[in-house]
């Protein structure tokens, strides 16, 4: 069995996104069309109650754990449940909460090379003491039980691939061309699944296409979590609150013939559930047209706090 945690649903910013006054966050702010808050994306697991591992770390890290009990330090005079992190991607939203974990506190930090090599060229992450902080390397396509610091298997195993994406926003280079200079890892997805009864999920907050590979995999699963960013490829110049498109972003939308909605339809999950929600997707507004399409398409919208058992 496992136990899954959504510390935050929503997408880099958050909804409200601070500086951000359409619709959706200035109905968020004003507890408005039956909206509520989302922190930004990450969510943690257990296997066994006690110990949880975090798959990425939001800026608003601090406040997630403030806010789910599951994730306050239970003994002792110095404490937490929180035994590792593995991320995704390097994007702010992903790891910028590793800064709220600095204090003298063992954990495992699991990540592609790729963001390894950035994590450790960038060096504000220093502060994440090695005498206390194991950062450990992801191989793709091999499953392997996750540890904590000392080594002791935390009963939860996971499976990370490659999947089409984008290079972290703060790392783009456009003198590399039109993919800003993104390799093969820049983004993951994760099989998460339990080394007692092998029951598993996937994990893939940010995916810019669905390809065979990638559908073959998820294909009859119990659970995905997965992009759910955006509802339409052009909705931030829609919405008049930015230039960039999903797909620049390294997202697939929601609708249309290219989108998850569609790339799910025939693929047998049972349970596929929308995370890392954009501010301007209507698909947070309980009563939008959009809502109706998922809910009738068989998706979950995740929300802070949201919990699963598989
Ligand atoms: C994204 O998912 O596109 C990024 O999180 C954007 C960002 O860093 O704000
Ligand atoms: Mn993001």
């Amino acid at each position: 069995m496992l136990k899954i945690l959504i510390l935050g649903s929503a997408a880099g910013g958050g909804s409200p996104q601070w500086n951000c006054n359409s619709e959706i966050s200035k109905a968020v702010r004003n507890k408005d069309k039956g909206t509520s808050p989302r922190t930004q994306s990450s969510i943690a697991v257990t296997s066994n109650g006690d110990e949880w591992i975090l798959f990425n770390a939001s800026p608003d890290l601090g406040s997630q754990i403030l806010h789910n009990k599951q994730m306050h330090p239970k003994k002792d005079l110095r404490h937490s449940p929180i035994s590792g992190v593995v991320l995704t991607n390097g994007d702010v939203d992903h790891v910028a909460g590793l800064l709220t974990l600095r204090e003298r506190q063992n954990l495992s930090v699991y990540a592609h090379k790729r963001v390894h090599t950035v994590l450790s060229q960038n060096s504000i992450f220093n502060v994440l003491n090695p005498e206390f902080v194991d950062r450990r390397e992801l191989i793709m396509n091999k499953r392997f039980e996750l540890k904590n610091k000392n080594g002791i298997g935390l009963g939860i195993e996971i499976e990370a691939f490659e999947v089409p994406g984008k290079i972290a926003l703060w790392l783009e280079d456009e003198s590399k061309g039109d993919d800003f200079g993104t390799e093969e890892g820049d983004t993951i997805g994760l099989r998460i699944c339990s080394a007692i009864d092998n029951k598993s999920f996937f994990y893939i907050p940010a995916c810019a296409k669905m390809t065979s590979k990638l559908s073959e995999k998820i294909r009859g699963s119990e659970v995905v979590l997965f992009d759910g960013t955006l509802w339409r490829n052009d909705e931030m110049s829609n919405n008049k609150v930015g230039e960039k498109t999903g797909q620049r972003m390294g997202h697939m939308n929601n609708s249309g013939d290219e989108g998850s909605i569609e790339a799910f339809k025939k693929l047998d999950v049972k349970r596929k559930i929308f995370i890392h929600i954009n501010t301007t997707n209507p698909i947070l507004l309980p009563d939008s047209a959009e809502r109706k399409i998922v809910e009738e398409e068989g998706w979950e919208v995740s929300y802070d706090g949201m919990e699963i058992t598989i």
